[in-house]
């Protein structure tokens, strides 16, 4: 099959590359001149692992290319994508859906035959109708279909997720376009990944339902974990007590310094508007979005109370500012609320992260950045780990504690045991238990 994919970005682009991996060609078109060029010279625009080799040996192999236009791709497509940004409207809250709109009111100038036009993009329930009006409304002669297919990918494991899916959701009544959609994901209806086939506004709501269930799932389980430091229970093991029911289950159930990214909590926001808009309100994600906001503000005073009480005129090491680990993105990252609170109370901040620190500089001031995890740590009065990436896990505490002007590491993300700290001689804080101060 033929496919154009609009929007070259952390969406479009893996989806892309893995659609062309199935034997599909695709075009991948987006407007940004800078990122077809390097595209087209191997160079990816995102830290995602595995993806550049995706993409170079589908290139070499004539399936997969990039263009800045969308005419000629959409016009010999059988099946365009829409995977577009659709940010939080400023001011709102709502799914700024004018990205959308323009990619739609292009595809309709280029159409040509018989074209199933799918969302990708998260949109909020309705967008896919206002899609088909607009393309109507242009091209009233168009044999088109419109479709939404959510994606469900994670950024850091995003091929293996587009590959594995736990689920497909096609959104569609056309008997034509369910045709098309089970064609392009044949490969892994084969490997037993379902097909859900639902209509188009089930399909839009399914995408917004699972990330505000997912946002809810770390918003209590950070909940629990404050009243675990109360009241002297650890969240690890109550974490585990809980995932262990199966109707529960395990992921999901980390407490941190609260959710960040692209996605959860944009589409939180645009979930709370739209029901709102149609007077069925979801007080438990509005809730879930106040918690996490104060939950991220909270982490700076989290810091300073491991410092005795102030952080003014203490050097902090920041360790990890991407919202996870095996990514650069560092959209609402909870690194960035804890630092800025952090300098607000006074302190010299640090900071060290091994993909996003080219993202940060442009979100962050007054930071000294690092090229290692101990040249950061180098004179800090406080060790914070934020991120959880692989090379934090297993950190060297000797050289550690004979940089830093006091061994004090206050771990966000749970990846130490308090009882080894405490032997390495460190004053340790963590989330949702007991911390030490030997
Ligand atoms: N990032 C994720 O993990 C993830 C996961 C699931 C769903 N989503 C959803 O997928 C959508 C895309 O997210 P993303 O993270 O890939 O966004 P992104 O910002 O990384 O990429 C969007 C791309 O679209 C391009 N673009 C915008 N308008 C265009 C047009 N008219 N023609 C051609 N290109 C155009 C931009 O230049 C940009 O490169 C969003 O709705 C998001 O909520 C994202």
């Amino acid at each position: 099959m033929r496919v154009a994919m609009i929007g070259a970005g952390y969406v479009g682009l893996v989806s892309g590359a893995c659609f062309a991996d199935f034997g599909h060609h695709v075009t991948c078109v987006d407007r940004d001149v800078d990122k077809i060029s390097a595209l087209k010279r191997g160079i990816m625009p995102i830290f995602e692992p595995g993806l550049a080799e995706l993409v170079a040996g589908n290139l070499s192999e004539g399936r997969l290319d990039f263009s800045t236009t969308l005419a000629a791709p959409v016009a010999a497509a059988d099946a365009v994508f829409i995977a577009v940004g659709t940010p939080s409207r400023r001011g709102d809250g709502h799914a700024d859906l004018s990205y959308v709109y323009a990619a739609a009111r292009e595809i309709a100038a280029a159409l040509a035959g018989f074209t199933v036009v799918i969302t990708k993009s998260t949109v909020p329930v309705g967008t896919g109708d206002e899609v088909e009006r607009i393309i109507a409304q242009a091209r009233p002669d168009a044999d088109v279909a419109v479709v939404s297919n959510p994606e469900f990918l994670r950024e850091g494991a995003a091929i293996q997720d587009f590959k594995h899916p736990d689920r497909i959701v096609v959104g569609s009544d056309d008997a034509r376009a369910r045709e098309v959609m089970t064609e392009l994901y044949r490969p892994l209806y084969l490997n037993a990944a379902p097909i859900l086939h639902t209509s188009r506004r089930s399909a839009e709501l399914t995408k917004y339902a699972a990330n505000a269930f997912l946002a809810t799932k770390i918003a209590l389980v950070n909940e629990i974990a404050e009243l675990c430091e109360k009241v002297g229970a650890d969240i690890q093991e109550v974490a585990r007590g809980v995932g262990l029911d199966n109707r529960i289950g395990s992921k999901f159930l980390h407490a941190g310094p609260g959710f960040g990214g692209s996605c959860l909590p944009k589409d939180a926001l645009a979930l709370i508007k739209t029901a709102q808009d149609h007077d069925a309100p979801l007080r438990v994600v509005e809730a879930v979005v106040a918690v996490n906001d104060a939950r991220k503000r909270g982490m700076g005073r989290k810091v300073a109370a491991a410092l005795g009480g102030a952080v003014r005129g203490k050097i902090v090491a920041v360790l990890g500012l991407t919202f996870k680990p095996n990514t650069d993105d560092m959209r609402e990252a909870p690194s960035i609320a804890l630092i800025t609170a952090l300098q607000a109370m006074g302190a010299d901040v640090r900071a060290y992260d091994p993909a996003g620190m080219e993202q940060a500089k442009t979100m962050l001031s007054n930071v000294a950045y690092s090229d290692s995890p101990y040249e950061c740590a180098q004179g800090a009065d406080a060790l914070v780990i934020v991120t959880e990436w692989e090379q934090f896990r297993a950190l060297d505490f000797d050289v550690l504690k004979r940089v830093m002007v006091r061994p004090v590491v206050v771990d966000l993300r749970n990846i130490y045991r308090p009882d080894d700290m405490a032997r390495r001689g460190f004053v340790y804080a963590r989330v949702g238990g007991t911390s030490n101060n030997p």
